[in-house]
């Protein structure tokens, strides 16, 4: 350790279970957790005063005003225990702040709950499960498909894209991926085609989302590209909320367009998402809308949710942690000039995202 006093961690918007995984992996460590149940913002950024680092989670804000606070009051390092960091304002963190996050910690858990969305949606165990609970024994409206020779397509064949072909193909599906940086090698071996957005979008029965929210990507899903799609698709989207417009996506569920979305992310989802609202209600009547149609799933961002990954997240946010008290490399540190513009990374030799 740089210093020989214990460094202390504020750890913003801490759920029990982060708790139950990161402090046994920081007293390894030999970092103390402060546990704040509040979220990372302007108003609660004064919670870090004499930590000397914070971790934190997907509806954390780090905004340039955050990020200027967090560096005044002394804290040299952000640590994220997730893998995307569009809440991260990178230029105003550049040169004051260190901000790492976990890049890879179980895309398994990630791609499998993209497809158990799938499989409920198709074969619509939600509705079963509703009805046989009621002695409503009766198939009529639960018809669903064989996934066997469908087309799947993917947008996005990262980590979490890659490990979701692999269950396509498993289960004898014709996937096609869409990745402006394709590894073609890749692809050959996974038995998978590379195709363009536009071919992707006319030709899957199943479109699902794996790409970062970026400003190229942001609203993708628009009402011009949902038009291009086959009638009936199934929709899934793990990656995040403002990858579609989602007034689009009511219009496209009410045209039936669209067959089915399965949504584990929503473009407002920062208000509700990891809290229980069952006794004051939602005042968001596009999420109302969404919940009232039997062929829409949503889960709140729970794709992560396994035991391995959050293991992972521990571990992996420890070591981080541990290697900038201990004064060593950051690898998982976010590079500014690759997040930006997508240039080879300095410290790569790609790019480090
Ligand atoms: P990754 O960085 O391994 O892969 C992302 C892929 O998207 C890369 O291959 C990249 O080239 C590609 N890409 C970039 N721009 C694209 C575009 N315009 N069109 C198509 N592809 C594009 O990331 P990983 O680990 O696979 O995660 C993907 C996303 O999933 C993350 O950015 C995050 O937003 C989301 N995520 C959601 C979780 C959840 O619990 N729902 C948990 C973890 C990640």
């Amino acid at each position: 350790m740089r210093n020989s006093i214990q460094p202390v961690v504020a750890v913003f918007d801490a759920k029990p279970y982060d708790r139950d995984f990161l402090a046994p992996a920081f007293r390894r460590s030999g970092l103390e957790g402060r546990y704040l149940p509040s979220r990372l913002s302007a108003e609660t950024v004064r919670l870090a005063e004499g930590a000397q680092a914070v971790c934190v989670f997907v509806h954390d804000d780090l905004s340039a005003e955050v990020v200027g606070e967090l560096a005044r009051m002394g804290v040299g390092i952000a640590a994220l225990r997730c893998a995307g960091f569009n809440n991260v304002d990178l230029r105003a963190a550049h040169g004051r702040l260190h901000v790492v996050r976990v890049p890879a910690y179980s895309p398994h858990a990630v791609a499998e709950h993209a497809m158990a969305m799938v499989l409920t949606l198709n074969r619509k165990t939600h509705r079963a499960w509703l009805r046989t609970r009621d002695s409503n024994f009766a198939l009529q409206g639960l018809l669903g498909f064989d996934l066997h020779s469908k087309t799947l397509g993917l947008v996005g064949a990262g980590r979490i894209g890659r490990a979701m072909a692999a269950i396509g193909r498993g289960f004898g599906m014709r996937v096609l991926v869409s990745d402006p940086f394709l590894d073609s090698a890749w692809a050959t071996s996974a038995g998978v085609e590379g195709v363009t957005l536009d071919r992707l979008y006319e030709e899957s029965d199943i479109i699902s989302l794996h790409c970062p929210l970026t400003s190229e990507t942001q609203g993708m899903i628009h009402a011009a590209a949902i038009a291009r799609m086959k009638r009936g698709v199934m929709l899934i989207n793990t990656g995040r909320g403002k990858l579609i417009d989602t007034r689009a996506l009511l219009a496209g569920l009410k045209s039936g367009r669209i067959g089915a979305a399965g949504l584990d992310v929503y473009e407002e989802e920062e208000r509700y998402f990891f809290e229980d609202f069952s006794a004051s209600g939602i005042d968001d009547d596009v999420l109302a809308r969404l919940t009232t149609f039997p062929n829409v799933l949503i889960t709140s961002h729970q794709a992560f949710f396994t035991r391995e990954a959050m293991e992972a997240i521990a571990a992996t946010t420890a070591a981080n942690l541990k290697a900038y008290f201990d004064g060593g490399p950051l690898p998982n540190e976010i590079c500014l000039r690759c997040a930006r513009d997508g240039d080879a990374c300095p410290r790569a030799g790609a790019r480090c995202f």
